[in-house]
């Protein structure tokens, strides 16, 4: 059997919400209270858009992401059908009202997964895009100057 490490108590949890736990390396892990008095521990990422699952609404042994409303188990990470994903599930030890979690799995589980990007996703501006939308920093942001992208200005043919 693995490491433990002490990440909180159990009266740190509120009832039916979560706790976040920060980690060196990667995500926080978000620790679950149901109302039985289940701890639970997943990765604050939900499996859909990247949502913090720690701000959900936490119901028998799911949690309902605050995003838009997908439901995760906590005791397997898992989105309920009709969705599909997973998010990382981190081994949960409760004793004397304290909470441990596995110590390889705090370092190692989920290390890689992207934090999500809050606003509209990014995309590129099409060539044809009038000079007065160029950001006056464009040079700065290496984007390069309307007179160095071809096609623009128009020709005056
Ligand atoms: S990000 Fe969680 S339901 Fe969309």
């Amino acid at each position: 059997m693995g490491e433990w490490k002490l990440v909180c108590r159990v009266a740190d949890i509120p009832v039916l919400g979560a706790r976040r736990i920060g980690r060196p390396q990667g995500m926080d892990v978000a620790v679950f209270r149901n109302a039985e008095g289940g701890v639970f521990a997943l990765l604050d990422r939900c499996p859909h858009k990247g949502g913090p699952l720690s701000q959900g609404i936490v119901f028998g042994t799911s949690v309902a992401c605050p995003l838009h409303n997908w439901t995760v188990g906590l005791d397997d990470g898992c989105a309920r059908q009709p969705d599909e994903g997973r998010t990382p599930k981190f081994r949960v030890k409760v004793e004397d009202g304290a909470v441990y979690l596995d110590a390889v799995e705090l370092a190692s589980l989920g290390i890689d997964a992207a934090k999500p990007v809050a606003g509209p996703e990014r995309c590129s501006r099409p060539a044809s895009t009038p000079s007065s939308v160029v950001p006056s920093n464009a040079r700065t942001q290496g984007v390069p100057d309307t007179e160095e992208r071809s096609g623009f200005p128009p020709s005056r043919e």
